[in-house]
Parts: structure tokens; sequence; C-alpha cells
């Protein structure tokens, strides 16, 4: 019978082909000698806590009830009831800040370097999506849990959105699928958590990968720097990312058994809390808020984010007329202080 069939290898190959040649051509691609530099390669770090969240999540879905009835007693069990329940909670919340801590530094790395510049204009804009639709996996999931603060949180979200000029109100509805914050809106928020945004990250992260493979990851200064020699992806990059892939499972596993994800009280549509706590990448947006009246707020928050997004054609533009020019650095500077500040502002008065 084996004689008939061949090796399970040859059975696998002749059902299912492959060439070869191109799978060794793609493994063995070199590997600029720069990328020996951690930061410069951190854009790796982020697709990891991606797949973490991806295991984790689909097995917290086993458990979750996504009805405002039972959602918060689900989130309860799981951390309580279900075998390493808790750890699977603690680990998805914690992959979830260090990813969206990890394409933070990337993005730093991608624009103090530069590298958003031609021809890479359009792989920093869907970087700028994947980041975007990080931040709408975070406040989704945030939501789900049903508690006091995820739950006012999620109600204070839909009334900025309303804020939105024009076209407020209706967003607003789409969010809540109605006038208040119930089961329409928990539905929704759990579609878009598990389903919609998962899978829009898939299909930017496809073209982000395929656009750094099709341009090549941007030099560091001059090519002829003492560790400009290429080496090989497979293994030493690939050894390298799975070194780190498994320092951060060990990382992971410390944060959630020291810092265990957290039950607040339970959602109370009639008590609203003394303070309204977004996560902490959303403090910026939520002190902006509180500086200026709502609809001046969001179309400034929308108006700096076109800025980011729209970065490299902007300073193309600069740089055509002044080659030299480096407003970038400034601009840049500027913004991450401005942000940082607003950030710390946030969270000193919540800590009052
Ligand atoms: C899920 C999130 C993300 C993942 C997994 C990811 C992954 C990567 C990887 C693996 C690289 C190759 C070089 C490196 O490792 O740094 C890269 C390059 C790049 N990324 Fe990202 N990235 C993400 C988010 C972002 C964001 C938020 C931006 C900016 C808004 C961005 C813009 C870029 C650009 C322009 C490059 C080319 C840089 C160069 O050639 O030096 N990425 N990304």
């Amino acid at each position: 019978m084996r004689h008939l069939l061949g090796t399970p290898a040859q059975w696998l190959r002749s059902r299912f082909p492959v060439d070869q040649e191109a799978l060794t051509a793609i493994g063995s691609e070199p590997i600029p000698g720069h990328l020996r530099r951690w930061w410069w390669c951190i854009g790796g770090t982020p697709a990891y806590l991606f797949l973490v969240q991806i295991a984790s999540g689909i097995l917290l879905t086993f458990y979750y009830v996504p009805s405002p009835e039972f959602a918060y007693d689900s989130v309860a069990a799981i951390s309580s009831e279900v075998r390493f329940g808790s750890y699977l909670r603690s680990i998805h919340k914690w992959s979830s800040h260090l990813m969206i801590i990890a394409m933070l530094l990337h993005m730093l790395r991608v624009f103090f370097t530069g590298a958003y510049r031609p021809p890479r204009e359009l792989n920093w804009m869907v970087g700028c999506g994947l980041l975007l639709l990080t931040l709408g996996a975070g406040f989704t999931g945030y939501s789900l849990v049903w508690e006091q603060l995820s739950y006012w949180g999620a109600t204070v979200a839909a009334n900025i959105l309303s804020a939105v000029p024009i076209l407020g109100d209706q967003l607003a509805a789409f969010l809540r699928g109605g006038d208040t914050v119930g089961q329409n809106m928990l539905t929704r928020l759990f579609v878009l958590h598990i389903g919609a945004i998962p899978t829009l990250m898939i299909g930017c992260l496809a073209i982000h990968v395929y656009l750094v493979r099709a341009h090549g990851v941007s030099e560091l200064g001059s090519p002829n720097t003492s560790d400009s020699e290429p080496f090989p992806f497979f293994p030493n990059h690939f050894l390298t990312e799975v070194a780190l892939a498994l320092f951060l499972m060990f990382f992971l596993t410390c944060l959630a058994l020291i810092f265990p994800a957290d039950l607040g009280e339970r959602a109370n549509a009639l008590e609203t809390p003394e303070h309204i706590k977004p996560e902490w990448y959303f403090f910026w947006a939520f002190r902006w808020l509180k500086l200026m009246p709502d609809q001046v707020a969001v179309v400034t928050q929308g108006l700096f984010l076109l800025l980011i997004v729209l970065w490299p054609v902007i300073d193309g533009r600069i740089r055509k007329r002044h080659p030299e020019s480096e407003i970038s650095m400034a601009v840049g500077g500027a913004a991450v202080v401005l942000l940082l500040a607003l950030t710390v502002w946030e969270a000193l008065y919540l800590m009052t």
C-alpha cells in the first residue's frame, strides 16, 4: 500500500503541488544588514502580537456571551470558572497593549528615519489604516466587558460621534443600532471586534508586507556602512523573530500572572461613574475633548489624523521646493510632545 502511494510527503506534494524553488527563493531573500538593529525591524513585533490576539480571542469567544444581560457574567465566569480563563483574558488584554506600543514605536522609527518617503508613501497610509483598525479593536474589545467604565466609555464614544459634522447623527445611530446603548450596540461592537476589524487588518497586513517586499526595506544612511552586509531571511532573521516571539510570550505570561485582567462593577445605565476612563491610548483624544466644544474637538482631531495619513504627500511637496527641508523632524517632534503631554495630563487627572 505504502509502495503504491509513496511516502506521505510525496503523496502530499502530488496532491498539493508547490513551486519548491520559488519557496526557497522567498525564504533565502537577503535581508539588509542594518535590520540587525532591533528598532529597525520592530514591525515584526505587532505582527506576532496580532497572532496572539487572534488565538486568545478565538478561545475567549467560546465562552463570551454578547448580550447586555449575560456579557458581564460571562466575563466573570471566564475569569473565575473557566480553566486558564483568567490567564487567557490577561494575555488577550496585555498583548493588545503591547501591540499598540509596538506599532507606535514602529511608526516612530518609520517617521523619524524618513522611510515613508517615495516610493513608500502608500505603505505609510496602509500602516495608518492598520493603526486605526487596531485602536478600533481596542475600543470595541474594551466595551464588550459591559462593566461600568466600558459601558459609559461606549456611551460617550457614541455621543462624540454625533459631533461629527453632517454625518454625526447617522454615525452615532449606526454604532448604537438605534437611539440607546443596548443589545444592538453590543451586537455591533461584537461583530466589529471579532469579525470585521480582524478581517480588514489581515487584508491591510497582506498589502503592507507585500509592499515592504516589493520596495525592499529602506536604507540606513549610506548603504556602505560597516554592518551593511546582507544576511539570509531563513534561518537568521526567522530565528531572531522566533526568539523574540518566545521572549514576548514569557513577558506576556509574567504580566498576566502579576497583573491579571480585572473586572470593574457591572454596567448600570442609571448611574454615571465619577470619571469616564477610556484606555490609555485614547487619553490624548479625551483630554482634547475636555478642552473645547465637542464639535471643534472632533473636527481638529479629524484634521490631525488626516495630517498624519497624508504627511508623506505634504512632505513630498515641501521637499520638491526645498529638497534639504527636514521640517518633518520639527512636525513629528511637536506631534509627539503634544500627544504625550495630553496623555500625561489626562492620566494625572484620572489619578486624582
Ligand atoms: C499591525 C501593525 C503593523 C505591522 C505588523 C507592520 C509590519 C511591518 C514590517 C514587518 C515591516 C518591515 C520593516 C520593519 O520590521 O520595520 C514594516 C515596514 C513599514 N511599515 Fe509597518 N507594520 C504595522 C503598522 C504600521 C504603521 C502604523 C505604519 C505607519 C503609519 C507603518 C508603516 C510602515 C512603512 C512605511 C514601512 C516601510 C519602512 C521601510 O522600508 O523602512 N506600519 N511594517
